[in-house]
């Protein structure tokens, strides 16, 4: 606590809402007094910078959008910026925000250690940095997290494999299926501090039903570093999948299970798998799994293709994160729920997180077009 609090300090020092009594009173570090009282900012006065990873996912355009929104609709000044997946494009984005002035700093990384210099740089300006839904790693320089329960998000892709291929109930219930099958595992980005969240989280339902003899993973790919795609590069996916099937498929045997953490990767998958003549009456596709409601998964889900994706609303997320960046830039304490999850290697980062929702074609309707998150004319429902 003591040491977000200082960072809270450092914040308001930044924002120059920090009475100066404060600044003279107990000294370097001091932990109390007079944070949220003194002198504020307008909104107007501040710019906020928020650096998004890429344009390439839809995902993070809408992230981007509604943070802007949000935050301009309150009356800050708002940078946003795209790296294209680029690490160098990144850490400048990051560096021109900070000389520019920017009074908070909301960071969706790309590699979540790769940003130890900037985030010195902001410290020693006195800037406030939230990590947005992915955690930025080593080093003390990050305030607050928000995201969502990424391990129950991998506890939900690794439930929603399993309900497709009919060992689980749809309320996660064994059902008594003993039938073998084969599966494939693919990861997210082992930079992505996230993915081996999901990655431990799917596993934890899944590893029991291989244990049983009941499911394998055929080519015999189950560590993390082996089935990671980096940069969650749907290309990637692909060419892996095609892989797999040459290498371990070309037999006769048929895969009836995926596990994918993304739904980009979700679609170079049954890409691959349509290449290679499944998705026929004969060869159904295999249960395949997602993760971020994207438009073209919600389109395969309702067409019978990819089997899930997790629903994670951006919309809450921006809200939550424009909260905190409200409270901080008043000198009150922002809001968190869990102060014990995400330890960066550095410390645990105070982090507000939300709640994710497993969707196949029985809930897209509901979840999805009833909330707004997409027309119905998008999805074509
Ligand atoms: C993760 C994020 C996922 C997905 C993935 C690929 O960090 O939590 O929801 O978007 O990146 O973009």
């Amino acid at each position: 606590m003591t040491v977000s609090r200082r960072s809270l300090i450092a914040g308001m020092l930044a924002l120059g809402t920090l009475p100066l009594a404060a600044c003279g009173g107990s000294g370097a570090g001091g932990s109390s007094g007079g944070v949220g009282s003194g002198e504020k900012k307008n909104p107007e006065d501040i710019l906020v910078g928020l650096a998004m990873p890429t344009k390439s996912s839809e995902r993070w355009i809408e992230d981007g959008e509604n943070l802007k929104k949000q935050l301009e609709d309150k009356g800050y000044k708002v940078d946003l910026q795209y790296a294209e997946d680029d690490i160098p494009t990144q850490v400048n984005q990051l560096d021109n925000m900070i000389s520019q002035g920017a009074g908070i700093l909301v960071v969706a990384s790309i590699d979540g250690t790769a940003l130890t210099t900037q985030l010195q740089t902001a410290a020693d300006n006195k800037i406030p940095v939230i990590a947005y839904d992915r955690l930025i790693r080593n080093t003390p320089n990050v305030d607050y997290y928000t995201s969502f329960d990424n391990e129950k998000v991998g506890v939900q892709q690794g439930t929603s494999l399993l309900i497709g291929m009919g060992y689980l109930d749809a309320d996660g219930k064994e059902t008594g299926k003993t039938d073998p099958a084969n599966i494939e595992l693919f990861g997210g980005s082992p930079d992505d501090n996230n993915a081996t969240f999901f990655f431990q989280g799917a596993m934890s339902v899944i590893q029991p039903f291989i244990d049983k003899g009941i499911l394998t993973v055929k080519s015999g790919q189950t560590d993390f570093e082996k089935v990671a795609i980096l940069r969650w590069d749907p290309a990637t996916a692909q060419s892996r999948m095609e892989n797999l099937i040459t290498s371990t498929y070309s037999g006769g045997d048929k895969v009836q299970g995926v596990l994918s953490p993304y739904d980009g990767l979700s679609i170079g998958i049954l890409g691959a798998l349509k290449s290679a003549g499944y998705g026929t009456a004969d060869q159904p596709y295999p249960i395949v799994t997602g993760q971020d409601a994207e438009l073209a998964s919600a389109e395969s889900i309702l067409a019978g293709e990819q089997y899930s994706t997790i629903f994670k609303d951006t919309r809450k997320l921006a809200e939550v994160t424009v909260a905190m960046v409200d409270a901080i830039a008043k000198g009150e304490e922002p809001e968190v729920n869990n102060t014990e999850t995400y330890d960066n290697g550095e410390k645990v980062v105070p982090s507000y997180l939300l709640e994710s929702v497993i969707i196949t074609k029985d809930n897209l309707k509901a979840e999805l077009v009833d909330t707004g998150y997409y027309t119905a004319e998008e999805v074509g429902v």
